[in-house]
C-alpha cells in the first residue's frame, strides 16, 4: 500500500507529537480533536518544538516551514482520504470504541486503524469496527519526537500485512518498533506504572520525601526523571487510568491504585499539564 495520508486523531501531548513526527518523516498529516482549541495548541506545540530544532541548527528554516505545512487541522470526515489513523485520544474504553465504530464508517476499505493506547486491549477496540484485521496497537513514548520506542500490539483478528506495514511506518518516523501482545498495560506500562504507583504510595506511607524519592531513582537507578516527576509529567489521570486498567485486567492487589493518586487526580491535580500535581509548575 502506498501511504501519504496520515490522521491523528487527538492533538493532546501525544497526538501532537506523533503528528509532528510523522510530518518530519515526509507524510501529509490531518490533525482532528473533538476540541478544536486542543489542535490550535498542539500546533503551537509543534511549532515551538520546530523552532527550538532550528535554533539548535538541526533543520532550516524552510526545512521546518516544510514540516509545519504538512500538518492541517482537519474534520473527522476528512478521514475519508486517509491511508492511515493514529487514534490519540484520552484513555476512555467507550470513547475509544466509539471513534473506531465512527472511524471505520469513515474511511476508505484500505486504511489502517492504529491506536496509540496505552493499556486497553487492541481486540476489544478491534471489535467495534468492521475490519479488525486492520486495527492494531502503535504505542508511542512520551515525548514523543525524542523517545525511541514503539510498541506494536496485535489484536486476535490483526493480519500479518497490518503488523508489517506498522513496523516499517514506525521505521519510516524513525522509531524502533517491537512487537508485544494483547495483555493488560502491554510492556511498557505493565512495568512502569506499578513502579510509579510504589513511589506514590512511598509518599502517602512517609517513608520519604518527594524530593527524597525522585532523588533516589534519579541518582540510584540512574533513571533521568524521577518517579514523581515522571507521573507528573505523563499526567496523574493516565498514570491513574492504567493503573485502573492493570488492576481490573489482571486482578492482583498488587495493582492497586494509590488513595493519594486518587486524591490528586479527583482535586485536578493532573500533573504538568494542569499547573499541579505532586510538584507546582507556573503556567
Ligand atoms: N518535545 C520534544 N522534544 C523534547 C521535549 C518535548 N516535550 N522535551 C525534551 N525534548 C528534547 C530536548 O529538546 C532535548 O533535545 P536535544 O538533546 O536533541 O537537544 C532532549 O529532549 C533532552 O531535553 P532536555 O535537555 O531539556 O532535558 P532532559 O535531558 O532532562 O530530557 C527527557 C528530557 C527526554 C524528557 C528526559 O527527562 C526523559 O527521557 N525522561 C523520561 C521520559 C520517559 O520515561 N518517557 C516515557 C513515559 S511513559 C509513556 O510515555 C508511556 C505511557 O503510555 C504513559
Amino acid at each position: 500500500m502506498k501511504m501519504k495520508t496520515i490522521m491523528v486523531a487527538g492533538a493532546g501531548q501525544m497526538g501532537a507529537g506523533i503528528a509532528q513526527t510523522a510530518a518530519e518523516a515526509g507524510f501529509a498529516v490531518k490533525l482532528y480533536d473533538w476540541e478544536p482549541e486542543t489542535v490550535t495548541k498542539g500546533l503551537h506545540r509543534i511549532k515551538t518544538n520546530l523552532e527550538k530544532e532550528q535554533a539548535k541548527g538541526r533543520k532550516s528554516r524552510q526545512e521546518t516551514d516544510a514540516v509545519f505545512s504538512r500538518i492541517s487541522p482537519a474534520e473527522l470526515t476528512e478521514a475519508e482520504d486517509a491511508d492511515f489513523i493514529i487514534e490519540a485520544i484520552a484513555e476512555n474504553k467507550k470513547a475509544k470504541a466509539e471513534l473506531f465504530d465512527t472511524l471505520d464508517k469513515i474511511c476508505p476499505p484500505h486504511a489502517v486503524l492504529a491506536s496509540n493506547t496505552s493499556s486497553l486491549p487492541i481486540t476489544e477496540l478491534a471489535a467495534a469496527t468492521k475490519r479488525p484485521e486492520k486495527v492494531i496497537g502503535m504505542h508511542f513514548m512520551n515525548p514523543v519526537p525524542v523517545m525511541e520506542l514503539v510498541e506494536v500490539i496485535r489484536g486476535l483478528a490483526t493480519s500479518e500485512e497490518t503488523a508489517e506495514t506498522v513496523k516499517k511506518l514506525a521505521v519510516r518516523m524513525n522509531k524502533t518498533p517491537v512487537e508485544v501482545n494483547d495483555f493488560p498495560g502491554f510492556i511498557s506500562n505493565r512495568i512502569l506504572m506499578p513502579m510509579i504507583n510504589e513511589a506514590v504510595y512511598c509518599l502517602y506511607e512517609g517513608a520519604a520525601s518527594k524530593e527524597a524519592i525522585d532523588e533516589v531513582m534519579k541518582l540510584g537507578m540512574r533513571h533521568p526523571m524521577g518517579p514523581l516527576t515522571l507521573a507528573d509529567f505523563i499526567g496523574l489521570d493516565t498514570c491513574l487510568s492504567i493503573m485502573e486498567v492493570l488492576y481490573a485486567g489482571l486482578g492482583d492487589p498488587k495493582y492497586r491504585p494509590c488513595p493519594l493518586l486518587r486524591k490528586y487526580v479527583s482535586a485536578g491535580w493532573l500533573g504538568k499539564k494542569s499547573g499541579r500535581g505532586f510538584y507546582e509548575y507556573g503556567r
